[in-house]
């Protein structure tokens, strides 16, 4: 298999994403059109657990990698032989869970002898912003924000990585399933936080405004201990805890200090086009904000659609092709790499 740049045909990527509790199959072409996309969750079983067990979360993958590889080439009417690259992601994410899927692609790269991609899973969240109609051209800003994550990132021309701001603590997926928890709603909760707070008064609880040295660095963990407080204080006054109030309360907060740092992170660094990644970015308020501030400050919005958001395995397909083209494509002693960075 050649380098890619000689290639005059369309480059078709078969991507597995197995690094916390979707194991997940997607076919995508030159890394922006979707031919299928296979999400197996794992949150049923996890939900009673309060949150991912890693050692349940590798085991369920192993199981299922092969069904969801099937069925994604089954749902593009594809076989492997029409296949040009494989990609998986080898970080960063739970260790065994990511181990089970970078075994399962450099044993299908050496039976097949395709080429294989490797891909960081944060690389997958931003490149989820090129599957849509409308794409971002570099360089760009963008907001990561998931369940491990929460960095504020400028895009280079030369596909190169700043990181520009960062959690100092909680990332705000994190943030938004312990504020859930506290209000007895299940795991993952911050889709869950987030219906109820349409129902509610998003100023009706006061919260504190998180002081940082670096004003483009987050901080979750005192917002979320004054929620706790807040929400402890009505039980053991045995008053009524209005759920819908106090979830809205958290998602605007949260919303305004996302969208507020990225925007000035965007006007500081002269850069006019902004995208969201990760989880968070599922959020319909913090979605709404970014809607109304790019267009008051002139910035180019970009939102993924909502099912490239959480956890899937075309925006690993669409990262990987950038990938390819830098040439960057792993050997048999790819290794899983839990703590990747960005
Ligand atoms: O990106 P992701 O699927 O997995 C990681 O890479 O971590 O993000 C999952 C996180 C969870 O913390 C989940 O609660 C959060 O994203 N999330 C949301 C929403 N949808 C998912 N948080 C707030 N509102 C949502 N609608
Ligand atoms: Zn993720």
């Amino acid at each position: 298999m050649g380098n890619i740049h000689s290639y005059n045909k369309d480059i078709i990527i078969l991507a597995l994403e197995t690094s916390c509790d979707e194991t997940a199959a997607a076919i995508v072409k030159n890394g922006t059109d979707v031919l299928s996309s296979v999400v197996v969750s794992q949150i049923d079983i996890h939900s009673e657990f309060g949150g991912v067990v890693p050692e349940i979360a590798s085991r369920e993958h192993i199981a299922a990698c092969d069904i969801v590889v099937d069925k994604a080439l089954k749902e593009a009417s594809l076989q492997l032989k029409d296949i040009d690259f494989l990609a998986v992601t080898y970080g960063p994410g739970l260790v065994g869970a990511l181990l089970t899927g970078v075994s399962f692609m450099k044993a299908l790269s050496y039976s097949s002898n395709k080429k294989l991609i490797p891909v960081n899973h944060i690389h997958g969240h931003i490149f989820a912003n090129f599957l849509n109609d409308k794409k971002p051209s570099l360089p760009f800003i963008c907001l990561v924000a998931s369940g491990g994550h929460s960095h504020i990132v400028i895009v280079n021309q030369d596909l190169t990585y700043k990181i520009v701001g960062r959690t100092v603590d909680d990332a705000a997926g994190e943030a938004f399933d312990k504020a859930a928890r506290v209000l007895g709603l299940s795991y993952p909760g911050g889709p869950n936080l987030s219906k109820l707070a349409m129902n509610g008064n998003p100023n009706a609880i006061e919260l504190p405004n998180p002081k940082l040295d670096s004003p483009y660095d987050f901080s979750f963990s005192g917002l979320k201990t004054a929620f706790i407080n807040a929400v402890h204080k009505l039980e053991q006054n045995n008053k009524i805890i209005n759920k819908d109030d106090f979830a809205a309360s958290f998602e605007e907060k949260v919303s305004e200090i996302l969208v507020s740092k990225t925007i000035k992170a965007a006007l500081d660094n002269n850069l006019n086009q902004l995208c969201v990644a990760g989880g968070v970015s599922a959020n319909r308020r913090l979605r709404e904000k970014f809607e109304q501030r790019c267009k008051q400050e002139n910035i180019t919005l970009y939102l993924p659609n909502l099912l490239y958001c959480t956890d899937n395995a075309a925006m690993i397909g669409a990262a990987a092709y950038f990938e390819a083209k830098k040439n960057n494509f792993a050997n048999l002693n790819l290794n899983a790499v839990p703590n990747l960075k960005i």
